[in-house]
Parts: C-alpha cells; sequence; structure tokens
C-alpha cells in the first residue's frame, strides 16, 4: 500500500472491530442528508464518503451497485461496502450497509471487488486488508481476496476467507498491492479471477486465478502487465470482457505522467487486445483514456439482459477529494452509467438510454453566434442538452456553465489546434489545484457535436457521439444556473436542450 499514503494515515490502529453493518446503518438513519442537498441522478450515500463503485451486477431482476463507503465522514476511511439497487440506472434505492470490516481477515478494510449470481445467490468478492506483524516486529498491510453470500439484500461472508491468500502468487507479486478482483464464470465453467497488482520492482499488472467451485483457487498467470514504463506504478479495479468482436481490459493506473491522450496522474485505460488462451495472457494491440476531464476514476461494467455493456465509475479524482464545500455531510458520486460500443475500432460511450425518459421542456434554438449571449430557457444545473457546432470560423467558441456574477465554469474548443479545454477555476471550490484540462479532439475533423449532462454538482461532456469523454465535478453554489454562449468570430450552432426530472 506503499503507492495509497493519503488513504492510509485516516486508518486507526489496530483494526476494527468495532464496525458492523449494523451500527453502520443505525448511525445513517440517524445521520442521513437530506435529499435536496444532493445530486438528482449520480448515487450518493445517504450520509459520509463514497468512493469506487463495486459489485456492479444484475441481481433479481434489478441492476445492484454497491460502493467503497464510510459512513461515519466525509474522508475516505475504513471500508465498508454501500449498496443501492435501481430498475434503470437513474433511479436508485437504498439498500442496507452490505459489508464492514469486522473480521480478522478485513479487520483494515473492505476494498473494492465484483458481484455475481451463482445458483440464485448474490456473490461477492472482495478484498481484505489487514495488518500483519513480521518477526522483526515491524507491520505491513496486505490484501487478500474474499467471498460473502447474498441474498440481494444481505451478505455473510464465508469461513473460509480469504480464498485468495497472496501467498499463493509467484514472489516477485506484491502482497501489499493485490486487490479489486474481478470475478466471472466462462464459457468453459471455470470461474476466473483478475486481481490488481504489481511487482515489488514497480511493474503494474494484474494477475489472474481459476477455480471449479468459487472456494479454491489457484493461481493461472500474470495477465497483463506494462511493459512499457507508461502506465503508471499499480492497476488498480481491473475489468475484462468481450465486446463486439474485440478483447478489451480496463484497468485503472496511479501515478501515470502525461503520454499522448493520458494525462498526468490517475487515469483510465482501455486496453483492446487479444488473448493467448493457453497460456492465458493478453496482449494489447491498442490502448485508449476513456475520460479526459478531471473526474472518473475505478469503473465496473455489466451486461444487461438487453445485451448493453453498461460502465459506472467513481466521478472523482484522488487528487482533489478534500475539497468539499465546508458543512456538506456527503463525500463523492458515481458518474452517469454509459453504454459502450467499438465502432471502426474506436471507442464509444454514450449514456445511457434511459436517461432520455426523465427529458421534459425540449428548446431547439438555431443560430448564427457572434460575440456574447444568452437564449430563452437555455440555462439550469440538471439538464441534457446538445450542442451541434455546424460552422465555427472563431479563434475560440466557449460555453459558460453554472454560471452567476461570480462564478462559472468553462468549456472552450479552440479549431485552430482542435484543442478542448475545461476550466473550473471559478467554480467556487474552496481548494483545488488542478483547474484546468485540455485535450486535443481525436477524429481529425475537429468538434462538431457536444452533449452535455449536468447534474448540479457535476458536467459530464460526451464528445462528437462519444468518441471522447471529459467529466467534471463542480461545487458551484446551486443560484448560478446562466450559461452563457461566447466566441471572437462566427459560430453556427444548433442547441437542443432538456430539463432533467428525475
Ligand atoms: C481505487 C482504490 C482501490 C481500492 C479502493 C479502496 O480507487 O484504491 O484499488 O480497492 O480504492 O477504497
Amino acid at each position: 500500500m506503499t503507492a495509497q499514503p493519503k488513504k492510509q494515515s485516516n486508518q486507526a490502529e489496530g483494526g476494527h472491530s468495532m464496525y458492523t453493518c449494523q451500527k453502520a446503518d443505525e448511525y445513517i438513519k440517524k445521520n442521513r442528508v437530506d435529499r435536496a442537498d444532493k445530486p438528482e441522478f449520480h448515487l450518493t450515500t445517504p450520509v459520509g464518503w463514497l468512493n469506487d463503485p463495486n459489485g456492479f451486477s444484475i441481481y433479481g431482476g434489478k441492476a445492484h451497485l454497491f460502493y467503497q463507503f464510510h459512513p461515519y465522514s466525509t474522508e475516505w476511511g475504513p471500508m465498508h461496502w454501500g449498496h443501492s439497487s435501481s430498475k434503470d440506472f437513474i433511479k436508485w434505492e437504498e439498500l442496507p450497509t452490505a459489508l464492514a470490516p469486522d473480521s480478522k481477515f478485513d479487520s483494515f478494510g473492505c476494498f473494492s471487488g465484483t458481484a455475481i449470481e451463482n445458483d440464485g445467490k448474490h456473490v461477492l468478492f472482495y478484498t481484505g486488508v489487514v495488518e500483519e506483524k513480521l518477526a522483526d516486529g515491524t507491520k505491513n498491510v496486505i490484501q487478500n481476496q474474499c467471498m460473502a453470500v447474498g441474498d440481494g439484500i444481505s451478505y455473510e461472508k464465508i469461513s473460509g476467507n480469504p480464498v485468495v491468500d497472496g501467498k499463493i502468487m509467484p514472489e516477485e507479486c506484491s502482497r501489499a498491492d493485490f486487490r479489486d478482483p474481478k470475478v466471472w464464470k466462462d464459457e468453459d465453467g471455470r470461474y476466473y479471477m483478475l486481481t490488481g497488482n504489481r511487482t515489488y520492482d514497480g511493474i503494474p499488472q494484474v494477475v489472474l486465478f481459476s477455480s471449479d467451485d468459487m472456494y479454491n483457487w489457484k493461481f493461472e498467470s500474470v495477465f497483463a502487465k506494462d511493459e512499457t514504463g507508461r502506465f503508471g506504478v499499480v492497476w488498480e479495479c481491473p475489468d475484462y470482457f468481450e465486446m463486439d468482436g474485440h478483447k478489451l481490459l480496463i484497468v485503472s493506473p496511479q501515478d501515470m505522467s502525461a503520454d499522448g491522450e493520458f494525462h498526468n496522474g490517475n487515469n483510465v485505460v482501455f486496453f483492446i487486445g487479444d488473448v493467448d488462451e493457453e497460456n492465458h495472457i493478453f496482449k494489447y494491440e491498442k490502448a485508449v483514456s476513456v475520460d479526459s476531464g478531471f473526474d472518473f476514476y475505478a469503473p465496473q461494467t455489466i451486461m444487461t439482459p438487453d445485451g448493453r455493456r453498461v460502465m459506472i465509475g467513481w466521478m472523482q479524482s484522488w487528487d482533489s477529494v478534500n475539497t468539499l464545500p465546508r458543512g456538506q455531510k456527503w463525500a463523492c458520486m458515481m458518474s452517469v452509467p454509459r453504454e459502450l460500443m467499438i465502432s471502426d475500432g474506436k471507442l464509444i460511450q454514450t449514456p445511457v438510454r434511459e436517461l432520455c425518459g426523465y427529458r421534459q421542456n425540449k428548446l431547439v434554438v438555431n443560430d448564427t453566434l457572434r460575440g456574447e449571449k444568452t437564449y430563452e430557457g437555455i440555462n439550469g444545473r440538471v439538464i441534457d442538452m446538445t450542442v451541434d457546432i455546424k460552422k465555427a470560423d472563431c479563434g475560440h467558441f466557449t460555453m459558460h456553465f453554472a454560471k452567476d456574477e461570480i462564478h462559472e465554469t468553462n468549456v472552450s474548443y479552440t479549431p485552430g489546434t482542435q484543442m478542448l479545454e475545461i476550466d473550473r477555476t471559478f467554480a467556487g471550490w474552496i481548494r483545488d489545484t488542478n483547474c484546468v484540462r485540455k485535450v486535443k479532439i481525436k477524429n481529425g475533423n475537429g468538434l462538431s457535436k457536444m452533449r452535455i449532462v449536468m447534474d448540479w454538482n457535476s458536467i459530464e461532456i460526451f464528445v462528437n457521439d462519444g468518441e471522447q469523454v471529459l467529466s467534471t465535478v463542480i461545487y458551484t453554489p446551486r443560484n448560478a444556473q446562466d450559461i452563457v454562449f461566447e466566441t471572437d468570430g462566427c459560430v453556427e450552432l444548433e442547441v437542443e436542450k432538456y430539463d432533467l426530472n428525475i
């Protein structure tokens, strides 16, 4: 865990047997945050802190989403699993806390993992974090993989935990950074588990295990690793699946340095590649950045019963987590769930189609913009808006969102360089070290369309029908509702805007 100093410092000494799901639920009952203070449709906690999505799955006819949860504070702490379910990915129903760090195999936290359905049961795989005392008296935090079985409401950890002890890995694999199991049942009837890892000498990788019965696991392979030095230090939260004839591995690398479409810091990387089935080794052909905004990390995907691959991520960055408005009692939220596709070798992401069912008050504006303008009714903070840029003869075209006299978050396009930039310098944060993020439009023809989804504290921008995405959290006071369009030249545009009524 050397790569996560910030989080370690939040942990109390000596384990957490004082934490149980029941205590968490009692605390939630007394301290619940009013819905009116939260986003409308981006999942967040009843109270307290949230990070990664966990156990994203379909069970009992609903989508279930668990999440890394610390109910007692707005900072990361001893990790529980919170739990919600939804019929449409937009309206979420809160369920009891599913896991608490109450056992000797997870006393330092129940970290991220998966859920699968097996024999009618909902089975969770997660990382149990424990502290180990070494022979010389020093202590070490280590991570193993654990299992719990439930019915969609309550979950019981099995007695044989941990089911995968890091000792069964080759010696060079770090036991301190060994987490976030992704488990699936393959066509061959066997279970596979892919887990984030690094070697002790700093190469990020994912490791694969297999099992006939979900309880007894054997090490299979180092499934993929970074042989280039480009992709960070630890690969967190792996996901692996086939889509549109391609094999895809998603990882969340910590601490990358900027390179092509990847920005500084943590990124989410989509590797498109192929697998040597005999040796269980994934070779990537292409690496794609999933999100070019500030806030998207640790996503998980599912296949819906109607055959869509849907992804949800934590809409936050570890670099800006401690910058909430004073007095806010909930911290962090999930992204809007996105449908994924590969078309002409390109990754396409669009908000789940269910969101369109909540559109209201359609407004369409066609204009040739010169200078600065607002349009009647084109404003708000909970909206779904598409801007078609038909012609841009200008140095820049800028939209100012969540604007009042003091605040604004600006999305600006420069046709000359084909760069799109989001700037939240004046969004109203109490502390923010990273206020501007830029990305080059990839298609070679520049920006022609943006779909913008806003929900009080966030702006998600789907560029050119989902070829690129920028997700950004803003903590701007709620009365900043204007949208101003502005250019130094002439822009022909069509704006189609809906309010979202959840
Ligand atoms: C990713 C992550 C995971 C880990 C979890 C702990 O954001 O670091 O690797 O399981 O958060 O909360």
